[in-house]
């Protein structure tokens, strides 16, 4: 899909927003562009101080530089960001589906080997751009009826290389990929209620091949850190 579209955020070219959901800074809403026939997700945050400007503005950034030639799986397709004195606007595709959390909530996953290869796939995407998500939870992904997921909220992301970071003008993160991998661990274990996840989680990466011992699961990790 392609993501070249003008709305006119500023000028409130869409019908009324219907809230979505919000976090720690920003605000969500579902509205509509008669202009181009789709509905899209807008962000809403208004700054107090630098920091929530900061986590805004790289949050645009980074999902633009991510959409930038088409829009890529697992992620939201971004279409645009505008900023007034106060606010910071994002428009990104709206994806009609519930957050893990909610999944997990009302019984909605069914299929779970399914879920964590969407997962597992999703996060090595976002890596592969060398960017790291860092807040990786249960209300940070969505998950689509037919399972297919997408990471959302970009506010505390960043570049993992050189070379990414001077292209986006943003500082490179003091984490590693193990960050992202281990919080969305601690997400998917709490879906399983069990440590039989990290064996799955093995399972699956590795074509079938059940791990021995937590030390197989362990120098996986190692390698796919030095070799990403
Ligand atoms: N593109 C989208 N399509 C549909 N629903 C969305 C979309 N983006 C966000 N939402 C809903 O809005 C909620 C808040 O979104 P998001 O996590 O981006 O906001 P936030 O304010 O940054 O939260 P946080 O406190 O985690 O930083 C999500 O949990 C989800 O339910
Ligand atoms: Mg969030």
């Amino acid at each position: 899909m392609s993501n070249q579209i003008y709305l006119d955020i500023l000028n409130h070219d869409y019908t009324e927003p219907v809230y979505l959901g919000m976090g720690d800074y920003g605000k969500v809403y579902k509205t509509y562009s008669i202009k181009y026939e789709i509905f899209f997700a807008l962000k809403i945050i208004i700054f107090y101080d630098n920091q929530d400007y900061v986590s805004g503005y790289n949050e645009g950034i980074i999902l633009n530089y991510l959409s930038s030639n088409q829009c890529v799986k697992y992620i939201l397709c971004f279409y645009q960001m505008k900023i007034d004195e106060k606010k910071i606007y994002i428009a990104t595709e709206y994806v009609d589906g519930y957050t893990i959390y909610t999944g997990y909530q009302l019984d909605l996953i069914t299929d779970m080997p399914k879920l964590l290869i969407n997962l597992w796939e999703g996060l090595k995407t976002i890596h592969k751009y060398g960017i790291l998500h860092t807040d990786i939870h249960s209300g940070n992904i969505m998950v689509l009826p037919n399972h297919d997921v997408v990471f959302i909220d970009f506010g505390l992301a960043c570049p993992i290389h050189d070379n990414v970071s001077k292209q986006l003008n943003i500082p490179t993160c003091v984490y590693t990929y193990s960050y992202d991998m281990y919080q969305l661990s601690n997400c998917v274990l709490k879906l399983f209620k069990s440590n039989q996840i990290v064996k799955t989680i093995y399972h699956i990466i590795n074509n079938d091949q059940l791990p021995g011992t937590i030390d197989d699961v362990l120098t996986y990790l190692y390698k796919y850190e030095m070799n990403i």
